[in-house]
């Protein structure tokens, strides 16, 4: 459907800048800028504590850069915040109060206290506030979100190599936390955590950098969650059954299938069906960026909402105490 001359200018009216642009920030750029050129936004510029970070990537794409992030309250109407996590809060709060959207990288804050504040400021302007749970539009995800029911038992592996970035925070909040995000929104955002045990250790770092959890929910579903980032392969891979059918999701090779009897099979024996789904690659960051200033221009609620980061990270905050709490009993 071809969009109105009305549409075209709201679109291209809207005008975003990138915070942060790091290993993940300078592909939000990326992303913004092509978006830009398509007429969705208008990429003002990106903004880095190091200037020859954001120098280098500005000129890549074509925009202004700024090295305090104060200088663009006035100049936009959206930012995507991609600083390390201890920052999101405190900039967060200062653009939503001004009535700029903001998308912030996950995990959305370190503390509760923080998301309720960044919660708070969204309020009093009705500006949008969304986080960047990546996985959910990974293709593969996408593909399969329509087939998945009522979820049971999940075996849950994400390994990757030392990253080299990220250490201020641990694995759980790091890496663990899309998997969190993950089977809270696909056994229901509104079931809630029964029990949880964990065990996690540092390795490399000072901080826990390979974790277990055994999560529970008060409808009977159980996630196995294994997560690492001293591995020396990357695995992102999602297994689960739910009654009649078992899932396999492959977030890193963007693969999903489902195993189920094979139509007309009544028994095993008689047939198995492995139905491997068709997957539209998009870039999830692109899809992601895009949601949000769809949101935005529609004036709809963000597809990933500031109480979908919190819960995500009180699960991996309780995560993090059960892990402690076994630390303090071996003594290590
Ligand atoms: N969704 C995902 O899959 C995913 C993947 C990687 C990282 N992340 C998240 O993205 C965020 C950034 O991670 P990263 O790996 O890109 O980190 P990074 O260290 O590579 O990049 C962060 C950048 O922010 C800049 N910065 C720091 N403080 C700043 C400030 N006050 N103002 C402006 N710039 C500032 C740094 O100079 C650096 O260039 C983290 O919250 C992380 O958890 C999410």
């Amino acid at each position: 459907m071809a969009i109105s001359e009305e549409q075209k200018t709201k679109n291209q009216d809207l005008k975003t800048a990138v915070i942060g642009v790091g290993s993940l920030g300078q592909h939000h750029a990326r992303n913004f800028a092509e978006l830009s050129g398509e007429g969705k936004g208008k990429f003002v510029g990106v903004c880095d504590v190091n200037e020859e970070n954001a120098r280098a990537i500005a000129e890549k794409n074509n925009c202004d850069y700024f090295t305090d992030w104060r200088e663009l309250i006035d100049k936009v109407d959206a930012v995507s915040i991609v600083t390390p996590t201890e920052t999101h809060a405190e900039i967060a709060c200062e653009f939503l109060e001004k009535g700029v959207h903001v998308l912030v990288e996950k995990p959305i804050a370190r503390t509760l206290e923080e998301v309720d504040k960044m919660i708070a400021a969204a309020q009093k302007t009705s500006a949008k506030l969304m986080v960047g749970h990546l996985e959910r539009f990974n293709p593969a995800m996408v593909a399969l979100r329509p087939h998945v029911t009522e979820p049971l038992y999940f075996e849950i592996h994400r390994v990757s190599p030392f990253p080299n970035r990220s250490l201020d925070v641990d694995v759980v909040l790091d890496v663990m936390i899309h998997d969190l995000d993950a089977i809270q929104w696909l056994v229901g955002e509104t079931v809630k955590v029964s029990e949880i045990r964990a065990v996690g250790i540092p390795v490399i770092s000072d901080k826990v950098d390979a974790a277990n959890a055994r999560i529970e929910f008060e409808n009977g579903a159980v996630a196995n969650i294994t997560a690492s980032r001293i591995g020396t392969e990357k695995i992102r891979k999602t297994r689960f059954y739910q009654t009649n059918s078992y899932v396999v999701l492959d977030y890193a090779t963007k693969f999903a299938s489902i195993t189920s009897l094979a139509p007309n099979a009544v028994h095993p024996l008689l047939g198995i069906s492995v139905n491997r789904l068709e997957i539209k690659d998009i870039e999830p960051l692109r899809a992601e960026i895009e949601a949000f200033l769809n949101c935005i221009i529609n004036d709809d609620a963000p597809p990933i909402n500031a109480h979908a980061g919190r819960q995500a990270l009180e699960l991996a905050l309780d995560v993090l105490k059960k892990i402690e709490m076994h630390r303090s009993l071996l003594n290590v």
